[in-house]
């Protein structure tokens, strides 16, 4: 994993790798910032944590990274640099990023943290949500795999819709991820999802039932 934030949706990955029945696990996290608190969740649950220096940019440091792990799968959550070409190509089909707004809008160069929902703010969007996407060579842009709408509530703050979306990208990044890698220990590769809609709730909030298996292929 790709991560230089807090690290609450690595949070989630790793909860979701202690179930019993998770087809993968996390081995590595990667993050340009010695003092994420990503690296203090992968430290505490045991997980290898390596520091990129050069914001990120030296390929040849990330990719050793990946191959002394012998990564399959590789997530971006929180990761706010483009990844280099090298190492997006050495991945093809295996890069996945986690985005808090619906991609593609509110997404590209700049557009992270708070800025993305005071953004959907501004703009009187009624909706936004979270985005899984295929990670390319320009931020937030590659094929989106999966979406989770979360509604814009009348007196919305940034906090409070952050705070909504974040839950739902705690759901939606687990299951994405685990459908991902059941696709790929059974040889394909992971490709787009579709949740029934049955399990959105006006707030966004995943229904009673909202499980990894809700997924279909579409
Ligand atoms: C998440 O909102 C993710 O969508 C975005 O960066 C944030 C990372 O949060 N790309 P965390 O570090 O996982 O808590």
């Amino acid at each position: 994993m790709l991560a230089s934030g807090a690290g609450s949706n690595l949070q989630s990955l790793l909860e979701w790798c202690a179930t019993p029945d998770a087809p993968g696990e996390v081995v590595l996290v990667i993050s340009n910032r010695e003092e994420a608190g990503a690296l203090e969740r992968a430290r505490a649950a045991g997980v290898a944590a390596v520091v990129v220096r050069r914001d990120g940019q030296d390929a040849d440091a990330l990719l050793a990274a990946l191959r002394e792990h012998r990564v399959e799968l590789v997530v971006l959550a929180g990761w706010l640099k483009l990844v280099p070409a090298a190492a997006v190509r050495a991945f093809p089909g295996r890069m996945l990023n986690i985005h808090p707004a619906l991609l593609p809008a509110f997404g590209g160069r700049g557009m992270y943290g708070r800025r993305v929902h005071e953004a959907v703010l501004a703009a009187g969007a009624r909706v936004s949500g979270a985005s899984v996407h295929l990670v390319d060579s320009e931020y937030d842009h590659g094929p989106i795999l999966a979406q989770w709408p979360v509604s814009v509530q009348p007196g919305d703050t940034t906090e409070a819709l952050a705070a909504r979306v974040l839950e739902v990208e705690h759901r939606l990044l687990p299951a994405v991820v685990a459908e991902s890698c059941r696709r790929i220990q059974a040889g394909g590769e992971p490709g787009p999802l579709a949740i029934a809609a049955e399990h959105f709730s006006p707030a966004g909030r995943p229904q009673a039932g909202f499980a990894p298996s809700t997924f279909k292929s579409t």
